[in-house]
C-alpha cells in the first residue's frame, strides 16, 4: 500500500456558528438557546457569551481571504437554524439566509467547498420553549428549517452534515446540564437521542427529495472516543463496553444496524423509553458519508458511582494532555476510523473535526505564533489517518478543528483551539506556525508527513 493520502482528499478546516459569528440577534435573528443559557450567570466558566466572539459575522470576508491564503479546499461551518428561521419555524428571515449565501458565494469564487452542517447546538429558544428536542415534533421542525436552507444554497453547497454531535446535545444538553438547555434528566437523555435521530432521517429524506438532493452529499457528524478497557478484570471490561454503547454506538448503530445497543437498556433502567419499531425502522436512511470528530481516547474502568454508565475514565499520567485535560493519543484516530469500517461497513468517511487546546502565548508584537504542541498534535493525528487509509479505510478528507481561536462553550474563551490565532480585543487575526504547517501539509498533499 503507498504511504501517502489520495489524490482527491479533501483538506479544509472548520468552524461553528455560535462559536465565531457574534452579532446574535442581527438583522432579524431570534435567540437560540444558547444565547440564553450564556446570558444566564454561572454557566460559562469566565462569563462570556457568545455576543462577540471572532465577530465573524461581520469580518467573514477577511476570513475567506484567510481561508484562502492557507490553501484550504473545503471549509466546514454551521447555520444559526434562529437567523434562517427566528421563531424556529414558519415566517423566514430573508436577510438570515443572505449571510450564508454571500459566505457560499466567496468561498465559491476562492475555490474552497463550502460543507454545511445545519445544526451545531444552537437551536431557536422559541422551540425551546416548546420542549426543543424533547419534544417527538422537533423532526418535522428541523426537516422544515432543512428544507428552507436546501432551496436556499443546495445549488452551491456540496456537502451537507444534517447534525454535529449528537451525543453532546444528549449527554451535555440534557445529562449532565454542562450544555443548553442544563437539564439532568436521565429520563430525557435517551429521548432527545432518539428525536435528534428522527429529526436527522427526516432531513436526509428532505434532502433527497430536492432536485440538488441527487447531485450533492449529506452525511452526519459524530464524536467518537474509543474505550480501552483499564484491565482484564470483568467489571472493567463490562464497564468499557457499557461506556462504548453509550458514546460510540448509540448513534451510529441505529442509523446502520436499525437498533439501539443492548447495554443502553442496562444503563437507563427504567428510564429507557422503548422506542417502537417502525420509528427505528426509519431511521435507517442511506447516508453518503459519515463526518468524525476524533480529540482523544478513554482508559476506562468500572465506576459504580459515575451513572447512569458507571465507566470512569483512568488518566494516563505518562502521556501529554491538552489543555481540556484530554489525552493525546493519535493511534485511537486510526483505530476508530478502522473500527467504523469493521462494524458498519465501508462507508465513505471524513475526519470532521481533530485539534487540540493549548495556551498560546500572546504575540506581543502581533507577529508570529508559537505552537509547536499543535504542530505536533496535527502531524501526528494526520499520520494516523494515513495509517487507516493504508489499512483499507474510505477516508475522503480531514478538517482541522478550528480555523479560528473561538468561544469554547462552556468554557467561553479560554480555551484556544485555533490554527488562526484571534485577539479578542482587537479582533486581530494571526495565523499560528500549526496554520503554517498545516498550510503546507495542503499544499504538499501530505508528503511533509
Ligand atoms: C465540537 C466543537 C468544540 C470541540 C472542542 C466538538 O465537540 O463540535 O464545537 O469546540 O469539540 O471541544
Amino acid at each position: 500500500m503507498p504511504s501517502r493520502f489520495p489524490n482527491d482528499f479533501l483538506w479544509g478546516a472548520a468552524t461553528s456558528a455560535y462559536q465565531i459569528e457574534g452579532s446574535p440577534l442581527a438583522d432579524g435573528a431570534g435567540p437560540s438557546n444558547w444565547h440564553r443559557f450564556t446570558h444566564t450567570p454561572g454557566h460559562v466558566t469566565d462569563g462570556s457569551t457568545g455576543d462577540v466572539a471572532c465577530d465573524h459575522y461581520r469580518r467573514w470576508g477577511g476570513d475567506v481571504t484567510l481561508m484562502a491564503e492557507l490553501g484550504l479546499q473545503a471549509y466546514r461551518f454551521s447555520i444559526a437554524w434562529a437567523r434562517v428561521l427566528p421563531e424556529g419555524r414558519g415566517q423566514v428571515n430573508a436577510k438570515g439566509l443572505d449571510f450564508y449565501s454571500r459566505l457560499v458565494d466567496a468561498l465559491l469564487t476562492r475555490g474552497i467547498r463550502p460543507n454545511v452542517t445545519l445544526y451545531h447546538w444552537d437551536l431557536p429558544a422559541a422551540l425551546a420553549d416548546r420542549g426543543g428536542w424533547l419534544n417527538p415534533d422537533v423532526a418535522d421542525w428541523f426537516a422544515d428549517y432543512a428544507r428552507v436552507v436546501y432551496a436556499a444554497l443546495g445549488d452551491r453547497v456540496p456537502m451537507w452534515a444534517t447534525l454535529n454531535e449528537p451525543w453532546v446535545v444528549m449527554d451535555a444538553g440534557h445529562l449532565n446540564g454542562g450544555h443548553a438547555p442544563g437539564h439532568r434528566d436521565w429520563f430525557e437523555a435517551p429521548r432527545v437521542a432518539h428525536n435528534l435521530l428522527r429529526a436527522h432521517a427526516e432531513a436526509v429524506r428532505a434532502y433527497r427529495a430536492e432536485a440538488h438532493g441527487r447531485l450533492g452529499q449529506i452525511g452526519i457528524v459524530v464524536n467518537l472516543e474509543p474505550k480501552y478497557a483499564a484491565s482484564d478484570r470483568e467489571a472493567d471490561q463490562a464497564a468499557t463496553r457499557r461506556a462504548d454503547a453509550y458514546m460510540n454506538r448509540q448513534f451510529l448503530d441505529p442509523l446502520f444496524l436499525g437498533g439501539y445497543p443492548e447495554e443502553l437498556r442496562e444503563i437507563y433502567g427504567e428510564a429507557w423509553p422503548e422506542p417502537p419499531d417502525a420509528e427505528l425502522h426509519a431511521l435507517r436512511e442511506p447516508l453518503d458519508f459519515v463526518g468524525i470528530n476524533y480529540y482523544t481516547r478513554s482508559v476506562t474502568c468500572d465506576d459504580p458511582r459515575a451513572r447512569p454508565v458507571r465507566a470512569g475514565r483512568v488518566r494516563q499520567p505518562r502521556h501529554a494532555h491538552t489543555e481540556m485535560d484530554w489525552e493525546v493519543y493519535p493511534q485511537a484516530l486510526t483505530d476508530v476510523l478502522t473500527w467504523v469500517t469493521r462494524r458498519y461497513g465501508r462507508v465513505p468517511l471524513y475526519v470532521t473535526e481533530n485539534g487540540a487546546a493549548f495556551y498560546d502565548p500572546p504575540s506581543a508584537d502581533g507577529g508570529a505564533v508559537d505552537d509547536p504542541l499543535r504542530v505536533a498534535y496535527y502531524r501526528d493525528h494526520l499520520r494516523a489517518a494515513r495509517r487507516a487509509i493504508e489499512a483499507g479505510v474510505d477516508l475522503r478528507g480531514y478538517f482541522a478543528w478550528s480555523l479560528l481561536d473561538n468561544f469554547e462553550w462552556g468554557y467561553g474563551y479560554s480555551k484556544r483551539f485555533g490554527i488562526v490565532h484571534v485577539d479578542f480585543t482587537t479582533q486581530q487575526r494571526t495565523p499560528k506556525a500549526s496554520a503554517r504547517f498545516y498550510a503546507e501539509v495542503i499544499r504538499s498533499n501530505g508528503a511533509n508527513l
